[in-house]
């Protein structure tokens, strides 16, 4: 693996862990102002500190994000549809020019195996992946999105799976009963999406079961952003993945700082 390659991915995987906490705020690109992401800069500011990195669109990063921030950005590059419409109908919308001028460690790009545009999809990552390569930037593929799916060991090991042989270099899906065969069927790390919000408990368990069952992390959004205290969750979170912590502990951690608080 090339020099810059190699530094792009280690942007976003701490060496001290080889664990990560990446941070999801893309919801926009498809769902317009998402609840907690109606002002990003002002909930994304005070996440910063404690991301390993950023994931979002190339307008709310030129726009919301401060660029003297040493956060890693995982650039979301495709799109094109919306909440109203065939999700699954999108195109790779950034150059790789831009995504280079962003100077970005990762793009990300969703693929929809199984749906009406699945060979589209398809053949998006793969153009992706062909560019990426040329330059030296890693391409995280994200799995499963969409109400209608399955997401069971079966479809998300699948869907891992593709994504990795068509040239993925991180793969981001749902946790799942079983997930350890999704993980054992896919030749490149996978990070976990924290999907609805959930109890914040409920959500330290699923942080802490998908990096045991053998998850590199978590890419996780509303479960942080739409928590009443982001930052103490984002905390939180940094605690089951990078220091070990049980869901317990990192839990007792978070309601002592609204304690602390009130
Ligand atoms: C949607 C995405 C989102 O970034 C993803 O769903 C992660 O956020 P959340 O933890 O809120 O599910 O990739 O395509």
């Amino acid at each position: 693996m090339d020099w810059g390659m190699q530094h792009r991915l280690a942007n976003i995987i701490p060496r001290e862990t080889g664990r990560t906490v990446m941070l999801a705020v893309d919801h926009g690109y498809f769902l317009g102002p998402t609840g907690g992401l109606e002002e990003p800069q002002k909930t994304v500011t005070p996440l910063l500190p404690h991301a390993d990195s950023l994931m979002l669109t190339r307008g709310v990063l030129r726009q919301c994000i401060d660029p003297r921030s040493r956060v890693s950005i995982v650039l979301r590059v495709s799109g094109g549809t919306s909440i109203l419409t065939e999700l699954s109908n999108e195109e790779i919308t950034v150059s790789i020019e831009d995504a280079i001028r962003l100077n970005v460690s990762a793009m990300a790009l969703s693929i929809f195996v199984g749906s009406e545009n699945e060979r589209r999809t398809l053949a998006n990552l793969a153009k992706l992946v062909d560019m990426g390569e040329q330059y030296g930037i890693p391409v995280l593929a994200v799995t499963a999105v969409g109400k209608d799916m399955q997401r069971d060991a079966r479809y998300l090991s699948l869907c891992c799976r593709i994504a990795a042989e068509l040239g993925a270099r991180i793969v981001k899906t749902y946790f799942c009963e079983g997930f350890e065969e999704v993980v054992g069927g896919c030749p490149v790390p996978i990070v976990i999406a924290g999907g609805k919000k959930i109890e914040e408990r409920a959500a330290l368990q699923l942080a802490h079961d998908a990096v045991s069952g053998g998850a590199l992390g978590v890419d996780m959004g509303r479960n942080i952003f739409q928590s009443d205290n982001p930052v103490g969750m984002i905390r939180a979170v940094r605690q089951v993945v990078h220091e070990h912590k049980t869901p317990d502990e990192a839990f007792r951690f978070l309601t002592g700082l609204r304690g602390a608080a009130a």
